[in-house]
This record gives C-alpha cells, sequence and structure tokens, in this order.
C-alpha cells in the first residue's frame, strides 16, 4: 500500500537575510490510515512540513507525495486529498457555523443538495446541530475547533492536517477533538498532527517523528521512541549553591546519563532502576537544593534527551 504521505529529503529555505532553514532535508512516510504525530520545540520546522504537504508552502528541494500525488506537479489534485485545521481559527467571520461548512463543500464542486445534505450530517456528528446559525465570534474556542474540524474534513478529504488544533483549550474540550480525531481514524482517514501535548500525542499516535531545527531526530512508534532512549527519567533541581560544586558531586556517579544547566538549577538525566534517583538526590541535597521535580521516563523524557528541551519550554 503507498503511503498517505511520503517525504524524501524535504528542503525548505525561506528567504531573507539571512535566509532561514526551515527544513534541513527530512523524509518519512505516514502509514495510510494511521494518526501521525509531529513533535519538536518552537521553530522546529512542523508547520512549515505540513504547510508543503497542504500546498501552501513550495518546498526549496525534495519530493512530496501525498495520496501518491507529487505536491509539486499536481497541487490541485492534491487539495482535494487533504483537510486542514490549524490553532488559529480561520472561519469565516461573516458566515454563519452552518454556512461555513456549507460553503466549503460548494467550494470543492459538491452540488448544492449535496452540500447541504453534508453539512447537516457533520453538524449533527460534531455535536454543534443547535449552534447552526451562531456566528464564529459566538463560539467557545473548543466549539470553534470543533467547526473548523468538520469544515476540514466536508469534502472527504483522504488526510487531515491538524496543527495544534488543541492549543489554548480547556482540558475538556481537548480530550473531546481528540476523541474526534480518534474515531475519524476508525474511518479510515489518515490523521498528521502536531501538538506540545506528549502524554496525549503517546496515547493517541501510532508512529512520532521528533523534529528539531528542519531535522528529524527519531521516529517510530511512541514504544520503540520511549525504549530508544533508553528509560531515562529526569530530575530537575533548582539549587541555592555552587551549582560547579554540584555537578562535580555528579561526577561518576551510578546511572547519571547527562547533567544539562538549567535557569535556576541543574536538569540530570538518570536510569532510574538501580536506585539512580535517590542517589543522584542525596548528591545534590548537599548543594543549597531549593526545589525538585523528577519526571518519569515518558515521551516527555525522550524528547528532552533528545532534543535537550522541554516541548513547552
Ligand atoms: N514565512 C516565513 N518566512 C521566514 N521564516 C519563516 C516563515 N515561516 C517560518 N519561518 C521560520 O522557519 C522556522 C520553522 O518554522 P515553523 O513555523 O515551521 O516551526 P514550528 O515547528 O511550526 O514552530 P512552532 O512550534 O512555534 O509552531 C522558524 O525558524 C521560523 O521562524
Ligand atoms: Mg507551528
Amino acid at each position: 500500500m503507498i503511503p498517505a504521505v511520503e517525504l524524501r529529503d524535504v528542503r525548505k529555505v525561506y528567504q531573507g537575510s539571512p535566509p532561514v532553514t526551515a527544513l534541513a532535508g527530512i523524509s518519512l512516510d505516514v502509514p495510510s490510515g494511521t494518526i501521525y504525530g509531529l513533535l519538536g520545540p518552537n521553530g522546529a520546522g512542523k508547520t512549515t512540513a505540513i504547510g508543503i504537504c497542504t500546498t501552501k508552502v513550495r518546498a526549496t528541494g525534495g519530493t512530496t507525495r501525498v495520496a501518491g500525488l507529487d505536491v509539486a506537479t499536481d497541487a490541485v489534485a492534491v487539495r482535494r486529498h487533504v483537510g486542514v485545521a490549524s490553532q488559529a481559527i480561520t472561519l469565516d467571520r461573516s458566515c454563519s457555523v452552518s454556512d461555513n461548512v456549507y460553503y466549503h463543500c460548494r467550494y470543492f464542486g459538491m452540488p448544492a443538495a449535496e452540500s447541504r445534505h453534508r453539512t447537516e450530517e457533520l453538524l449533527d456528528r460534531f455535536l454543534i446541530a443547535d449552534r447552526r446559525d451562531a456566528m464564529p465570534s459566538q463560539l467557545s474556542g473548543g466549539l470553534a475547533q470543533r467547526v473548523q474540524l468538520a469544515r476540514a474534513i466536508a469534502h472527504r478529504p483522504s488526510v487531515l492536517f491538524l496543527d495544534e488544533p488543541t492549543a489554548g483549550l480547556d482540558p475538556q474540550s481537548r480530550l473531546a477533538l481528540w476523541d474526534l480525531v480518534g474515531t475519524l481514524r476508525g474511518e479510515g482517514l489518515t490523521v498528521v498532527l502536531t501538538t506540545h501535548y506528549m502524554e496525549e500525542a503517546d496515547k493517541l499516535c501510532q508512529r512520532l517523528a521528533i523534529v528539531d531545527h528542519g531535522r528529524i531526530l527519531a521516529e517510530g512508534t511512541p514504544e520503540q521512541l520511549k525504549q530508544e532512549s533508553g528509560s531515562t527519567a529526569v530530575i530537575d533541581v533548582a539549587l541555592a549553591g555552587d551549582r560547579v560544586a554540584a555537578r562535580a558531586a555528579l561526577d561518576g556517579v551510578v546511572g547519571v546519563r547527562d547533567v544539562q544547566d538549567t535557569e535556576r538549577g541543574l536538569r540530570i538525566l538518570v536510569a532510574p532502576e538501580g536506585g539512580g534517583v535517590p542517589r543522584v538526590v542525596s548528591r545534590v541535597a548537599e548543594h543549597h537544593l531549593t526545589d525538585l521535580k523528577v519526571v518519569e521516563p515518558s515521551l516527555e523524557t525522550a524528547f528532552i534527551r533528545l532534543t535537550g528541551r522541554d516541548l513547552r519550554e
């Protein structure tokens, strides 16, 4: 089966002075019918990658195929295959909720009766039928995002791109949205998404790519990514005392994989098995420890280990 999305050595340099290399050559396959996550710190190149797949951004090099179609030579056909929703609400503010969906269908060439039918079906399905006549400005963030999702799939695309669809939503709206995304996948839609919520990506995605500075640092199933990073706990300590001395105290301590400076102290990457965590804590305790946070091995710690950064930093 051909991948739903296929990137080969895709590069993007934004011209300007100085030019910005947003993608330095990324290759990945999104298997059809999966939810695929792109994770990366700010400026990693995620939105650029989605822009290229959805024909909004023209790549500087490499090949991108969606549903087997080359985005560079078959842009019009690709647009029928892709649905897009991003963090920003891009609903037409001068139209009601139902008209936003209806005119999207019409734009994609659906006859009027079918467009009306499709609009009704989606409003029902996404539990927004009672707000059909509302204007976008009257909707909460979660509801507006649901309308955007309905609109994004109204023309029956084969791949749905969601760029931080849940940013800024309250936890309940976030869960509701991920729930919908899971259902859509169950119906055969392929979904490519970006998010800053690691735990959610872990649960939702079949595969993930961790991206930084326009490159893929790791790619695989959430399980593979967690294992590859060799189960690592992250200990963040705030210190009032001498950081250099605290660092020295950690030299040669069994289980310590890496020590990084942070604003308030140190970040220590440690193998949690074999008493690594208590050993580290007792060593740094002598250096005027003012605060301590232990993050158990997870996708988040894999991410920190690979990029040296928190996703939300
Ligand atoms: N239109 C543009 N012109 C110039 N530079 C751009 C443009 N769009 C993005 N960039 C730059 O390209 C790099 C990648 O940006 P991109 O928006 O793809 O990252 P991102 O991973 O989506 O980040 P975020 O998590 O903040 O949304 C950044 O350095 C950004 O400043
Ligand atoms: Mg972005």
